[in-house]
């Protein structure tokens, strides 16, 4: 049905897997219509208690919304992918039935994001998590300079988005960016007791939990500020050498224009 992912309904509990397994699961713009489409089937299926975010393979999550459709895109739609990003996830942080991530590895850029936009986080302790998109001369553009913000602190957050460093599992649950930390093998069937537990309670409490703990740290000017500032990294010189040396396997440099 989905030509990036696969899904599968057990127990009332539907399973979303980004299947892009040789690209390590990067976001392109099929991914991001195919995710909006699946999560809007958990807002409509009411045998869909509660849904669980995952990446195909071993070792990605999700490696970040795909670098080679970035090239020669224009500031204006550079804020148009941005925005169709953010406009999904979103959708997952508004759900009314709660949506986990299951984090199996690689959660960078767009990855972290998505993972951030669920209602929490389990990982494996093979998962690492980051914003690396400085390496690209970019900024992140789905939500992650307000949600890492919001879930670490500002000081860790700026540290994570300025240096791009990478997270691992054991830094993450420290910094409580996720939950609980699995061995690989154990994350699925972890995060399906804690999803049975909360399917066991009142939905309309848990809806009305969900939205009362968004209502906490909803910054609407800051998600704004963020697509604005995205969009125009894309007229840089900087974020076009960025994303070459990416795509060409090679250190970019940064001239400051
Ligand atoms: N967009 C597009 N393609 C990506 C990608 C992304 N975000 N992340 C990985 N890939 C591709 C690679 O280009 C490579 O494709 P190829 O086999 O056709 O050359 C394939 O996935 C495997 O990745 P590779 O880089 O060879 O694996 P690795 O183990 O050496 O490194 C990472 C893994 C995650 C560290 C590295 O892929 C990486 O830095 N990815 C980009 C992360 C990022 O900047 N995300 C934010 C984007 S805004």
């Amino acid at each position: 049905m989905y030509q990036t992912l696969l899904t599968a309904l057990a127990e009332n509990i539907f399973t979303i897997t980004i299947n892009r397994p040789e690209k390590l699961n990067a976001l392109n713009k099929t991914v991001i219509a195919e995710l909006g489409e699946a999560i809007e089937e958990v807002y409509q299926n009411p045998a869909i208690r509660a849904a669980i975010i995952t990446g195909s393979g071993s070792k990605s999550f999700v490696a970040g919304a795909d670098i080679s459709g970035f090239t020669g895109l224009s500031k204006e739609q550079g804020k148009e992918m941005a925005k169709a990003g953010l406009d999904v996830f979103f959708k997952i942080e508004n759900a009314s039935k709660p949506i986990l991530a299951a984090v199996n590895g690689f959660a960078l850029g767009g990855g972290c994001e998505l993972a951030m936009a669920c209602h929490f986080r389990l990982c494996s302790d093979t998962a690492q998590f980051g914003q690396p998109e400085v390496n690209l001369g970019l900024i992140p553009g789905y939500g992650g300079t307000q949600r890492l913000t919001q879930l670490i602190g500002k000081g860790r957050a700026l540290e994570a988005l300025m240096t791009g460093n990478l997270i691992n599992a054991s830094l993450a649950l420290q910094y409580g960016l996720v939950n609980y930390v699995t061995t690989p093998a154990d994350l699925m069937e972890k995060t399906k007791v804690i999803l049975q537990q909360i399917i066991g309670k009142g939905p309309l409490a848990i809806a009305r939990c969900i939205a009362s703990a968004n209502a906490a740290v909803g910054n609407e000017k800051g998600y704004q500020m963020e697509t604005t500032f995205f969009g125009e990294c894309f007229g840089t010189e900087d974020m076009k050498e960025g994303t070459a040396a990416f795509l060409e396997k090679r250190k970019p440099v940064f001239k400051g224009s």
